[in-house]
């Protein structure tokens, strides 16, 4: 029997990033493909504390079901967080999401009919494109620099789709290009977008995740600079700063874009797990959370350089990559000529995985560039894991 799936079904793509978890997983393959933190570094002694010591009132509330806006606490929490960032919580609400994928699939279904315009970054995180052709929006990227999106280039795109609903970034430690928006390119873009129709989907999951003091600067979220014009919806999640097997993050913006979240939300699941929100709760409240994320930026600047020294010394001056100053990812680019699929089919024979470019092209093209995350993988693995990647592109040169 032929099935008859939907159009918006039929519009989605398999992710690449998902099709070779099963390969991150065999334990005799170096991966440097999930973006996700090292096993060995989750906060297991803090969370068995925790739930030891909740009074058992409160462990029977995580097992029942809560409102769908989140749990009461952990909005409070969460609001004191984002308090301490500069952000504007009192002018605005805060729906606690089951992560930032969710935040991206509820603003989208809220937004977004078939054949509407969302802007991104090129190239943009595979899960938010994902998200963007399951709702069979229109998809158009946008090149980056080092300093974040191109301006002129926005003024193209919104020339060309002047009605287009949602501009989708990435600015801090970008997924997968890795870079930090620079400062003024911060400010050129809020003024560029004052007035305009477009909304702003600002999605900062990695930007606790500085490595030097000198960048958490940088990081101030655009929603801080300018709250209300352009109007921006704030994302982020616990995933990269506690474990993302929490599914636990939340979206900021005006009342009435998150009353319509809420309705969203409401039919997908009703609510985020109540069990993982009273824990991430107490880990954010008692303060536990900041001296973790402290510990985490060591330990991921330390994996961050490791992989640049071995790139140093095992790359042909062919490759060119961006240092990175933050997050989980090294964005490498390749000789034009070279196929990153072609690398990685040589490579995962060889033992090491990483994403291939075309998996954060909205177009499904790109392909000369690939993504290596360091956050998962040991200091003593990154070294074989990069020779055996850096043999093999020597060999298709
Ligand atoms: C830029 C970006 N946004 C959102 C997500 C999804 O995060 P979550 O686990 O909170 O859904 C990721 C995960 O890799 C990401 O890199």
């Amino acid at each position: 029997m032929e099935f008859n799936f939907s159009d918006s079904c039929l519009n989605m793509r398999s992710s690449e990033i998902r099709n070779l978890m099963k390969y991150a997983t065999r334990p005799d393959i170096i991966s440097f493909s999930g973006g996700m933190p090292g096993n060995s570094l989750f906060p297991t002694e803090e969370i068995d504390e925790i739930y030891n010591n909740l009074p058992i009132d409160v462990k029977r509330a995580g097992f029942q079901y809560g409102a769908t806006i989140g749990y009461q606490p952990l909005i409070e929490s969460v609001k004191n967080h984002l308090r301490r960032k500069g952000l504007p919580v009192e002018d605005n609400e805060l729906i606690i999401t089951a992560g930032s994928l969710q935040s991206i699939n509820i603003i989208t279904k809220i937004f977004i009919n078939p054949g509407d315009t969302i802007l991104t970054e090129y190239p943009c995180f595979i899960g938010a494109t994902g998200v963007f052709q399951s709702f069979i929006a229109n998809l158009h990227g946008i090149p980056i620099d080092k300093d974040g999106i191109i301006i002129a280039e926005l003024d193209e795109a919104l020339k060309k789709f002047p009605k287009a609903k949602i501009l989708y970034l990435t600015p801090y430690f970008h997924n997968p290009a890795g870079i930090l928006y620079s400062k003024e390119r911060k400010k050129e873009l809020l003024d560029y977008l004052k007035n305009k129709e477009i909304i702003m989907l600002e999605d900062d999951c990695y930007g606790d995740l500085y490595f030097d003091d000198a960048d958490k600067e940088l990081c101030v979220p655009m929603k801080t600079i300018d709250p209300e014009n352009p109007v921006i919806c704030y994302s982020s999640s616990f995933s990269k700063i506690l474990g993302p097997g929490m599914r636990l993050g939340w979206l900021l913006a005006r009342p009435e874009i998150i009353a319509k979240c809420e309705l969203a939300k409401q039919s997908t699941d009703a609510c985020s797990s109540t069990f993982t929100q009273v824990i991430a709760n107490e880990f954010l409240s008692q303060g536990k959370m900041y001296s973790y994320i402290e510990r985490m930026r060591v330990e991921y600047k330390n994996r961050a350089v490791t992989m640049m020294k071995c790139l140093d010394e095992f790359m042909p001056p062919e490759v060119k990559w961006v240092k990175p100053r933050g997050g989980f990812y090294i964005w490498v680019e390749l000789p034009e000529h070279i196929d990153s699929t072609e690398v990685l089919k040589e490579t995962m024979k060889e033992g090491a995985v990483f994403v291939i470019g075309k998996a954060f092209d909205p177009y499904d093209k790109k392909n000369n560039c690939f993504r290596l995350a360091y956050s998962h993988t040991p200091p003593e693995q990154i070294r074989k894991g990069i020779e055996i990647i850096a043999t093999v592109i020597k060999r298709l040169l």
